[in-house]
């Protein structure tokens, strides 16, 4: 008998069969290290603030998906890549066919909002926010947190009592 996948395995398989079409080995690796680091930290989070987990794991997978689909074309833009990657994420979804039109506006919404981390945006959103700042600034607890990324870190230092962290 054949085991139904998840959809969040569905997701994962379309993900990993794009990241490994990137040339470069150091960018390939980056790729799975911070989608999958930032999923499990939405996870995480998201499990904490009682937020929707699955959407929010998805919505991790996806956020920086744009940039790495993008990975082997030198003329890549990063600008922005929040708001173009949302539109990209809706057509993947789109066509993926594994979220409703509101999972796939609250995905899309994650995404697009994911760059402003100076700003507060709503519940779900700051999940994959915090989860972004949590996988670049616990992937090398020795370097310096990136200026814009400080106050959140801090934050969820102290919101995780990970009190045996520098910050
Ligand atoms: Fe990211």
């Amino acid at each position: 008998m054949e085991l139904k996948r998840t959809r969040l395995e569905v997701l994962k398989a379309y993900i990993d069969k794009e990241l490994y079409n990137i040339q470069d080995n150091d960018e390939k690796r980056c790729s799975f290290v911070h989608l999958y680091g930032v999923s499990m930290c939405c996870t995480m989070i998201a499990a904490k603030r009682g937020e929707d987990i699955e959407l929010a794991a998805m919505t991790g997978l996806l956020h920086d998906f744009y940039v790495y689909y993008n990975a082997n074309d030198p003329n890549r833009v990063f600008t922005d890549h929040g708001r173009v990657g949302a539109v990209f994420v809706r057509e993947v979804l789109n066509k993926l066919q594994l979220t409703t039109i509101e999972e796939t506006e609250i995905i899309c919404s994650g995404v697009a909002n994911h760059c402003d981390k100076l700003k507060i945006d709503c519940s779900f959103d700051e999940v994959i926010k915090d989860a972004d700042v949590l996988q670049h600034c616990l992937y090398d607890i020795d370097f310096e947190p990136d200026e814009k990324y400080k106050v959140r870190y801090k934050r969820l230092i102290e919101e995780f009592g990970l009190v045996h962290l520098k910050n």
